[in-house]
């Protein structure tokens, strides 16, 4: 069962533009300006692929994702994405640049790290992971039950069964990426930027 952001790719994303606001916008400029021209750029769990149209024409962008529905609106569009898994190695290709967005919390935390580290291993200069944690007061607030009940119901993408402690705090989302998640080498220099409510981490391996 999934919610009806996940049922179609226009639902999808109006729903993101009208949670996100200014911040839709924002956040997807900010990992595109990390992309130069020529490069090549994989999106595990892509989605529509709406990364896709923040790149320079130049970029050979690919994308793949579990929802079908997505999938092949997408590909439909000319997109080249295809169904695959963010937690099977053979869903992934080396690309310059690897973007990981929106989708961490989709997946049950003992299998978070696995994910990140095939991404880190197929990113030839850079991963980008772009997560939104729930608030540090979240966990005893007046609004707890709300937000615990709106994110169980609209996170539901088809595969998953989210909960919604399962979503890293604010703080704890912060402390992972500057720890590399304890995947990425604590030697990798990143940047990272606070959009709206997302945190996005960029780790460069040698060149900016
Ligand atoms: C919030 S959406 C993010 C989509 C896209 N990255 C974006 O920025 O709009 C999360 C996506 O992760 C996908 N997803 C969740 N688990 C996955 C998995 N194991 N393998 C591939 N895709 C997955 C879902 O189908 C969904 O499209």
């Amino acid at each position: 069962m999934k919610s009806p952001l996940y049922s179609n790719s226009y639902i999808y994303t109006l729903g993101l533009i009208l949670l996100h606001k200014g911040t839709f916008f924002r956040r997807y400029r900010h990992m595109a300006a990390y992309v130069h021209d020529n490069e090549s750029v994989l999106e595990p769990g892509c989605g529509p692929a709406i990364f896709a149209k923040f790149l320079p024409k130049s970029v050979a962008y690919r994308g793949f994702d579990a929802n079908g529905s997505f999938i092949d609106h997408a590909a439909q569009k000319g997109l080249n994405v295809v169904l695959g898994n963010a937690l099977d190695p053979a869903s992934y290709s080396p690309a310059d640049v690897v973007m990981l967005c929106d989708v961490l919390h989709h997946l049950p935390p003992s299998e978070r790290q696995k994910c990140i580290a095939f991404c880190w291993q197929a990113a030839k200069r850079l991963l980008i992971i772009c997560e939104e944690g729930r608030p540090d007061s979240s966990a005893g607030g007046p609004f707890y039950w709300i937000n615990k009940k709106w994110c169980e119901f609209i996170e539901k993408d088809g595969t998953n069964n989210p909960k919604f402690e399962e979503v890293w705090t604010k703080g704890a989302l912060r402390e992972y990426m500057e720890k590399g998640f304890d995947v990425v080498p604590s030697s990798t220099q990143n940047k990272i930027k606070e959009v709206g409510e997302d945190l996005i981490i960029t780790y460069s391996k040698g060149r900016w």
